[in-house]
């Protein structure tokens, strides 16, 4: 199935953003565009994998409300290990309008029927998870954002496979370790 590319025609500053390191750091930049590219919606955003929340906060300057799900101590591709719920949520209560919940992507989608305007899949890169993670997704969203499609090909083979099975288009912005983007 053939990744189309997703070429941004604006990149627009986000207006709230968190001052931390970030891989997500420079994708917030097309939020605002993809929205408007493929008719998305801005009322629910729900996201799996928040770490410390860059993204999170990227997304809560576009959507009435964003919902994050994490284990909250990381895993084999990220760089810090250990419970840092606490400190996350402290920092992102300044922004009311995300909710979290500590809680493993596997138990959130087994009992959530919910359908939300965008969601966004950056969990551990493996196929298998990002495969079944990506999938609900895709049948649960007008519009699915896998990140690292570039830095991991078992990411970027999950989004297509994810695409492919829901009956929807993949896109691929290739910046910033890249961003699919499967959409009906
Ligand atoms: C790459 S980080 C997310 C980065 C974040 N989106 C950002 O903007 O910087 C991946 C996160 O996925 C979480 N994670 C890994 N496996 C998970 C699972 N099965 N369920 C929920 N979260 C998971 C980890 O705890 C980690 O915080």
């Amino acid at each position: 199935m053939p990744i189309k590319p997703f070429i941004p025609e604006k990149l627009v500053p986000a207006a709230q953003s968190l001052d931390i390191y970030s891989a997500w750091r420079g994708l917030e930049l097309t939020i605002p565009d993809i929205l408007s590219r493929f008719g998305v919606a801005t009322g629910s955003c729900i996201e799996f994998g928040v770490e410390f929340g860059y993204s999170t906060v990227a997304f809560s300057n576009y959507f009435d409300k964003v919902v994050g799900i994490d284990l909250f101590v990381g895993d084999i591709n990220t760089d810090h290990k250990g419970d840092h719920f606490r400190e996350t949520r402290a920092r992102l209560s300044a922004f009311p309008n995300i909710e979290l919940h500590k809680t493993s992507y596997q138990d959130w989608i087994a009992s959530d029927d919910s359908y939300y305007d965008l969601a966004h899949v950056d969990i551990v890169h493996t196929y298998r998870d990002t495969f079944k993670c990506g999938l609900w997704a895709a049948q649960h969203s007008t519009c699915t954002l896998f990140h690292d499609t570039e830095s991991f090909v078992d990411v970027r083979n999950a989004a297509i496979d994810a695409a492919r099975c829901a009956g929807k288009e993949v896109f691929n912005y290739p910046q910033h370790y890249g961003l699919g983007i499967v959409v009906g």
